[in-house]
């Protein structure tokens, strides 16, 4: 099987749903992760995945942690990268060693409220529809060609909070049928 990576930088619903999907036609040998109390590194811990952890503060750019990480990369033989609720933008460093094989999910239909709280900024938009999208990694944000979307609706009586159940099931759904459909094994 070929390796894959997951960078993470939060709670990690979606590391786990992709780790726990026992038929990804790739192994989940590392997570990198950009802050150090991330819920996320227990849930690494507890599935004995080996983590990356680092501060970008304790770098002189991105492009210095970003080297590291694609040494640490290289070093395990990882050939794909799957962003998972990594909350920042990935520079030239990594793109260039990992040439279309950085994907990323998003919590809304791109290019529809990209950056932060995106479930958030749908649910003040008052639409109707919202939805999630798994997309290949460039340098902007939340850009980059669109692989899959699926729609889900808002419902009256949605609060923010019930909206973003609805959008997390799917996103623990499509985020390992992408990567089947994606990876040959
Ligand atoms: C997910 O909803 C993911 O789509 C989103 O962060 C959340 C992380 O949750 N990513 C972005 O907003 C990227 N711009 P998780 O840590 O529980 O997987």
């Amino acid at each position: 099987k070929v390796k894959a990576a997951v960078f993470a930088s939060g709670t990690g619903s979606n590391f786990q749903a992709i780790i726990d999907d026992t038929n990804l036609p790739c192994d989940i040998s590392l997570l990198i992760c950009d802050k150090p109390n991330a819920a996320v590194i227990d849930k690494a811990k507890e599935a004995k995945i080996e983590t990356f952890v680092f501060s970008a503060k304790d770098y002189e750019n991105k492009a210095a942690y970003e080297q590291e990480i694609v040494d640490i990369l290289k070093d395990k033989e990882i050939e794909w990268i799957f962003l998972a609720g990594y909350m920042r933008l990935v520079g030239e460093t990594l793109l260039g060693a990992f040439q279309g094989k950085i994907l990323n999910i998003h919590p809304s239909l791109l290019p529809a409220f990209p950056g932060m709280d995106s479930i958030g900024q749908a649910y003040e938009a008052g639409v109707k529809v919202t939805g999630v999208t798994v997309h290949y990694v460039d340098e902007g944000m939340d850009t980059g060609p669109i692989i899959s979307q699926e729609a889900v609706s808002v419902f009256e009586d949605d609060t923010k909070e019930t909206l973003q159940q609805r959008i997390q099931e799917v996103e623990h759904r499509l985020y390992p049928q992408v990567i089947k459909e994606l990876i040959k094994k």
